[in-house]
C-alpha cells in the first residue's frame, strides 16, 4: 500500500515537512535527470510542476527546512558537450496559477516601483513556448556560440547543432549591436513532430513522447548531422549580454530582434492591467490547440527596461516577469474501488481506484479523495462516473461525480473505524494544533502501527533529531525491511547484536569493515544526546523542534517531563510552559499514556543519556541581545545556521524562521530571497554575516 498521503501543506508538522521535502528533492532530481540528461521523462510536465509546487509550498511554509529546491534551475550540463559559461545567468520564471496570482504580481511590482494606482505600467503578454531555452551569442552580427541553459550559469555548447536550424540566422541583418546574446526557445512545431515520429516509426526507431522531448533530443545530439535532419524552430524572447543596448522596452527589443531577421512570436501583446493580461491568457488558452506548437502558459513581462532593472531578481527569477501556467487537464472515468492508504503520520487517505484513463498524455489509475469529509461532500461511490483532474496536487483528484450516470445498485461509502493495519487500532478524527477537530482520520497506533513505525524511525535519525551519520532514510528502510531495526532502542543495541551474530554487518552488501565501524561509532556518539533532540526525535504529534526545546528547557530532564505528563494536573503543568497550549499538552500526555510508547521510551533510556543543553537564556530573559528577534536567512559561511541561532539565543535573543513585524534583525547570507524582501518591506534592519559576527562577538 502506498504511503504518500496528500496532506495539506498547512497541516504538515516540521518533521513531516522535512521528510517530504527530502523525498521530493530526490524525486525531482530523478525527473530532472530523465528530462534534461536523458530526454526520456516518465512524468508529464503538469505532474512535474505539481511536485515542484508542492516542494516550494513546503519550503515557503518551513523556510528553515528548505533544501534549496526553489534555488535549483534545470540540470547541470552533461560532460559530453563542451561547456559555456553564461556571462549573464539564464534565469527561470516564477509561476502564477490563479488570476489572483497575476494581480498580486502586478501589485507587488507597482508597490516596489512606488507607482500610484493611476500611473501606467505596461506589461507584455506572450505565449510560453514549451521547448528548451537557448542562448545565441552574436559578435558583430555573426553567430559565434550557442548554448543551452544548463544549470543557469553554465550550459552546453550546442553551436554546431544550432547552426543547422534553418530559421536561426548565421549573420544578422541590419545594424546589430557589437555584442548581442539572444535568448529564446528551441521547439518543434506540431506538424514537424508528427512527420518526425512517422519517420522514426518507419525506420523502426523509437518515437518521441512529445514535441518538447523531440526538440531537446534533437538539439542535444553530439552528431550535428542528426540535428540537421530534425525540423527545429526558434522564437527569440529575451537576451543576455548586449552592447550597446538598442531599445528601452521589452516590446521594442523583441521588434528589434525581428528586424535583425530573428524569428519572434507574433502573439506578443502589450497590456495595461491584470484584466488585459488575463484576456490574452484566456484567448491563448482557447486557441492553444490550433497554434501549431506547444505552449504551457503565458509569460508576462514588465515592458519598461528601466522598471525591470529597478525590480531586479529574487533568487533565480526576475521580479519583473511571471509565467501564468495553464490549468490542469480533466478526464472522465469510473471508480472501481475505494482504498484506504495509511500515510507515514498515520493519516488515513481514501484513494479512488479508477478505470485507467489518459489525462494530458499520462495514464491515471488512482485519484485521491483526500479525507472522509471530501467523500461525504462528493457522495462518491464505487461504480460512479467521475471527473478527475491533474492539478497542483501530487496525485490526481476527483473533482465531481456525474450523478446522472450513477448505476442503480450503489451504496454510500462508509469510512472505516479501524486502521487497515493488522493492529485494528482505532481511527480518530484528527485535532489540529489549534485544537480544531478536522476531517483527517488518523490511526492511533503511532509507533505500534507498522505503516507509521518506519517513518518514526526515519524521523528519529533525521538531522534535527538524533542525526546519526551513515543512518539515513535508505538504510533505515533496509534495516527495517530485514528486521534489524524495529525501534529506536534497536539502533543502540545494533553493535552488540552484530558482535553476537554470525551474519555481520560488514559482510553485507553495501557495507564493509570500515563503513560498519563508522556507523557504530556514529551511533556511539549519540548515546549522549541533547534532551530537546530526544524529545523532538520521539515524534509526538504537535511537538516540533521549538516545542521540544521549550519542554526541555522548562523541565530540564526527561523524567521531569514524563512525571508532569503523567500527573493528575498534567494539562496545567504542561500549559505552564511558555508557548505550549492545550492541544500540544494533550498530545504529550496522550503519548505518555500509551503503553507501547512507554515501553519504547524505557528501552531507549536504558541505552542513552539525555543531556540538558547548555543553559540558554529564555526568550525575553537576560543577555546582551535580550528583546531582539532575529531571523537568519540565506547561506552562512562562518558557521552553520543552527550554530548561529544557538549563539543568538545564548545571547538572549529569540530566533524565528519567518520575518514578521516582531522581527528586529535579519541576518542574510547569499541566496536570501523572500525573507529579505519582506524585511525590506517592513523596514527591518538587515545585516550580512560579517556584521552579525561582529555583533555577536561584541556583545
Ligand atoms: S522569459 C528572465 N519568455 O520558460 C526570464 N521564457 O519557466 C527569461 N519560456 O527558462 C525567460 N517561453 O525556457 C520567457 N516567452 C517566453 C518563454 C519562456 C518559454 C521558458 C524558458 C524559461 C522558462 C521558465
Amino acid at each position: 500500500m502506498a504511503a504518500r498521503g496528500p496532506q495539506p501543506v498547512e497541516q504538515l508538522l516540521p518533521f513531516e515537512a522535512l521528510a517530504e521535502l527530502k523525498a521530493l528533492q530526490d524525486e525531482i532530481a530523478v525527473h530532472d535527470r530523465r528530462y534534461h540528461a536523458e530526454d526520456a521523462p516518465t512524468l508529464s510536465d503538469a505532474d512535474y510542476d505539481a511536485l515542484k509546487r508542492r516542494a516550494l509550498a513546503i519550503e515557503q511554509r518551513f523556510p528553515d527546512l528548505a533544501v534549496g529546491i526553489s534555488k535549483q534551475v534545470g540540470f547541470a550540463a552533461q560532460e559530453k558537450f563542451g561547456k559555456v559559461r553564461h556571462r549573464v545567468p539564464m534565469l527561470s520564471l516564477d509561476n502564477a496559477f490563479l488570476d489572483a496570482d497575476v494581480t498580486a504580481f502586478l501589485d507587488r511590482a507597482r508597490k516596489t516601483l512606488g507607482l500610484g494606482a493611476s500611473e501606467p505600467m505596461r506589461v507584455t503578454a506572450e505565449p510560453k513556448i514549451d521547448g528548451l531555452s537557448c542562448s545565441l551569442r552574436y559578435e558583430n552580427g555573426r553567430l559565434v556560440v550557442a548554448a543551452t541553459r544548463g544549470d543557469g550559469t553554465e550550459g552546453e555548447d550546442v553551436t554546431a547543432n544550432v547552426r543547422t536550424i534553418a530559421s536561426i540566422p548565421q549573420v544578422l541583418k541590419g545594424n546589430p549591436p557589437a555584442i548581442l546574446e539572444v535568448r529564446g526557445e528551441v521547439y518543434m512545431a506540431h506538424a514537424d513532430f508528427a512527420a518526425l515520429n512517422a519517420r522514426q516509426l518507419s525506420e523502426g526507431k523509437p518515437v518521441f513522447a512529445n514535441p518538447r522531448n523531440a526538440a531537446a533530443g534533437s538539439l542535444r545530439q553530439l552528431d550535428a548531422a542528426i540535428t540537421a535532419s530534425r525540423p527545429l524552430s526558434f522564437f527569440a524572447y529575451a537576451w543576455g549580454e548586449v552592447e550597446p543596448m538598442p531599445a528601452a522596452t521589452q516590446s521594442d527589443m523583441v521588434r528589434f530582434f525581428a528586424g535583425l531577421g530573428l524569428p519572434t512570436n507574433p502573439r506578443m501583446a502589450l497590456c495595461q492591467d491584470a484584466d488585459g493580461l488575463i484576456a490574452v491568457y484566456r484567448g491563448l488558452e482557447a486557441e492553444r490547440a490550433g497554434l501549431g506548437y506547444d505552449i504551457d502558459g503565458v509569460v508576462y513581462k514588465i515592458d519598461s527596461l528601466a522598471q525591470q532593472r529597478a525590480l531586479g531578481f529574487v533568487s533565480r527569477s526576475p521580479r519583473w516577469a511571471i509565467a501564468h501556467k495553464f490549468s490542469a487537464e480533466k478526464a472522465t472515468t469510473t471508480i472501481l474501488d475505494i482504498d484506504i492508504q495509511v500515510g507515514r503520520t498515520g493519516a488515513l487517505t481514501p484513494v479512488a481506484k479508477l478505470k485507467p484513463v489518459t489525462v494530458g498524455g499520462v495514464v491515471v489509475s488512482n485519484a485521491t479523495l483526500h479525507n472522509a469529509d471530501e467523500i461525504a461532500r462528493l457522495d462518491v461511490r464505487v461504480g460512479d462516473s467521475v471527473v478527475i483532474q491533474r492539478a497542483g496536487d501530487v496525485i490526481p483528484q476527483v473533482v465531481s461525480v456525474l450523478a446522472d450516470l450513477r448505476p442503480g445498485n450503489t451504496s454510500a461509502f462508509e469510512f472505516p473505524h479501524v486502521c487497515p493495519c493488522d493492529l485494528k487500532t482505532e481511527v480518530r478524527a484528527e485535532e489540529t494544533a489549534q485544537g480544531v477537530t478536522g476531517a483527517i482520520r488518523r490511526c492511533s497506533g503511532e509507533f505500534a502501527c507498522p505503516y507509521q513505525r518506519i517513518e518514526h524511525l526515519k524521523h528519529f535519525v533525521s538531522r534535527r533529531a538524533f542525526d546519526i551519520e551513515g543512518l539515513g532514510e535508505e538504510r533505515i528502510e533496509l534495516f527495517f525491511a530485514d528486521g534489524t531495526l524495529k525501534t529506536p532502542a534497536d539502533i543502540f543495541t545494533l553493535q552488540r547484536r552484530d558482535a553476537a551474530s554470525l551474519k555481520k554487518l560488514k559482510d553485507r552488501e553495501g557495507f564493509g569493515a570500515k563503513s560498519a565501524e563508522k556507523l557504530f561509532s556514529a551511533i556511539e556518539a549519540r548515546r549522549s544526546i541533547a534532551l530537546e533532540r530526544l524529545i523532538f526525535g520521539l515524534g509526538m504529534r504537535h511537538v516540533g523542534e521549538t516545542t521540544a526545546r521549550d519542554l526541555a528547557r522548562h523541565f530540564g530532564s526527561f523524567e521531569a517531563l514524563q512525571t508532569a505528563a503523567g500527573a493528575v494536573d498534567g494539562v496545567a503543568k504542561l500549559t505552564a510552559v511558555e508557548g505550549i497550549g492545550e492541544t500540544v499538552a494533550r498530545s504529550v500526555i496522550g503519548y505518555f499514556s500509551e503503553s507501547h510508547n512507554l515501553a519504547l521510551v524505557t528501552a531507549l533510556l536504558a541505552e542513552i543519556t539525555p543531556t540538558v543543553s547548555e543553559p540558554i537564556a529564555a526568550s525575553g530573559a537576560e543577555g546582551p541581545l535580550a528583546g531582539e528577534t532575529i531571523v537568519f536567512t540565506g547561506e552562512l559561511v562562518e558557521m552553520s545556521r543552527d550554530d548561529a541561532e544557538a549563539r543568538a539565543r545564548a545571547l538572549g535573543a529569540k530566533t524565528t524562521g519567518s520575518v514578521s513585524k516582531k522581527t528586529t534583525l535579519v541576518v542574510a547570507g547569499p541566496g536570501a530571497g523572500s525573507k529579505l524582501q519582506k524585511a525590506a518591506e517592513l523596514g527591518i534592519r538587515v545585516v550580512d554575516e560579517a556584521e552579525w559576527m561582529a555583533i555577536s562577538r561584541l556583545t
